[in-house]
């Protein structure tokens, strides 16, 4: 399927099409896992080992899939599904559905002015977008409707942190999102085997990539600090300096959650970075139901890590989520199709998690609780 095929065949979706391409005689992708498929047949091999990858291992990358598949659910029957309602509110904004589009870097690797191209799909697919910057700010700068949430892995001094908070909130960004698990450069094998340069992060991968000497290198071992020095205060600095929710994203201890409240955060992500950063951490599903107890409703817990159906995110709601972030996902739409394929992705999405509510016997998202779930 060439491009202007492609465009055309995206053109025509909206919001009652079917979870399959219509036109005659040309097959798009049914699901998350296709669309990987067709990325990754137009990316470069560098691009996708980037965006696909996990650090060492990836233990943690392939456990976050796995538990999902430890999961069963319990359908309930006899309950009058005709109407599935999957909207939430969350930090006071109406959202149609709980699925959010989670903070990606190196979005440039795969499409040309990405940050803005998976804003403008947000914006169309009426979901939630998360992004260190770059893109919404011009779709709010636009006057549309747009809601993002910034994220930042921090910054040094409470200077430069209110700085950043009150511009993020004068840029429209309805929540700061902290990424607590990027401390170091994590270590990634396929970098590493690949001489991935960083640079590529920001101009996209070059043709001749392969053959070039790195200018920028992950360096082995603690040698590229994020912000190593990140404690609770800083949620004290931004809290100084703005109203908008603060949600800490990288949660995976009990113990860490219950501070992160204590200390002021409005939300938690459960979250390993989808395998990014610490291999051999607990899957997020894992994660999730203790962190929910420990937080006891004293603010939403969120999750990401391995989410590739509707299903999954049932399941991941079912143990106490109360919204749920996709990374790969939307940048797989993204390198197949561009903005049509992020729309595209994040309809399926949110149409194959109505489809499993309704077939869970689920009417809407109030009467889901752990009752709906087994591990086995
Ligand atoms: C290519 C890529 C880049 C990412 N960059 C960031 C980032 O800059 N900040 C961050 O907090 N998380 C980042 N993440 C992690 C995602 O926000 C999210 O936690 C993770 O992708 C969820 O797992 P999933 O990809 O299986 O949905 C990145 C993930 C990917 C795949």
């Amino acid at each position: 399927m060439n491009r202007r095929q492609a465009l055309g065949l995206f053109a025509g979706f909206v919001a009652g099409s079917p979870l399959w391409a219509q036109d005659e005689g040309v097959l798009g992708p049914v699901n998350v896992h296709e669309f990987e498929e067709a990325a990754k047949r137009k990316l470069h091999k560098l691009a996708y080992d980037f965006i696909a990858g996990g650090v060492e291992d990836e233990l943690t990358l392939r456990a976050n899939r796995q538990a999902f598949e430890r999961y069963f659910l319990v359908p309930r029957v006899m309950t009058d599904v005709s109407t599935v309602d999957t909207s939430i509110e969350l930090f006071g904004v109406q959202m149609e559905t709980p699925i959010i589009i989670a903070p990606t870097g190196g979005k440039s690797l795969v499409f040309p002015d990405a940050e803005l191209t998976v804003a403008k799909a947000a914006l169309n697919a009426k979901v939630v977008c998360t992004s260190g910057g770059g893109g919404p700010e011009k779709v709010i700068a636009d006057g549309q409707p747009l809601v993002w949430w910034s994220n930042t892995i921090g910054q040094k001094d409470r200077e430069s942190a209110q700085g950043y908070a009150r511009r993020m909130e004068d840029n429209g960004a309805r929540a700061i999102t902290i990424t607590v698990d990027n401390q170091y450069q994590s270590n990634r094998d396929r970098n590493n085997r690949n001489r991935f340069d960083y640079g590529y992060m920001r101009e996209g991968v070059p043709g001749d990539a392969e053959r070039r000497k790195p200018v920028n290198p992950a360096l082995p071992a603690m040698w590229q600090p994020h912000t190593p020095n990140l404690t609770w205060q800083y949620l004290d600095w931004l809290r100084g300096a703005t109203k908008v929710p603060l949600i800490v994203k990288g949660i995976l201890a009990p113990e860490d959650a219950r501070l992160a409240v204590e200390n002021g955060a409005d939300g938690i992500i459960v979250s390993n970075h989808g395998g990014r950063q610490l291999d051999g951490a607990i899957a997020s599903l894992d994660a999730l139901p203790d962190i929910v107890d420990a937080v006891g409703g004293k603010a939403p817990v969120l999750m990401d890590g391995g989410i590739r159906r509707g299903s999954d995110i049932l399941k991941a709601l079912a143990l106490g989520a109360r919204a749920v972030l996709v990374g790969r996902a939307p940048l797989w739409g993204l390198g197949a199709f561009g903005q049509a394929g992020v729309e595209r992705v994040m309809w399926m999405l949110g149409a194959e998690l109505k489809l499993s509510l309704a077939l869970a016997g689920q009417p809407g998202l109030r009467t889901v609780n752990r009752s709906l779930v087994r591990r086995l």
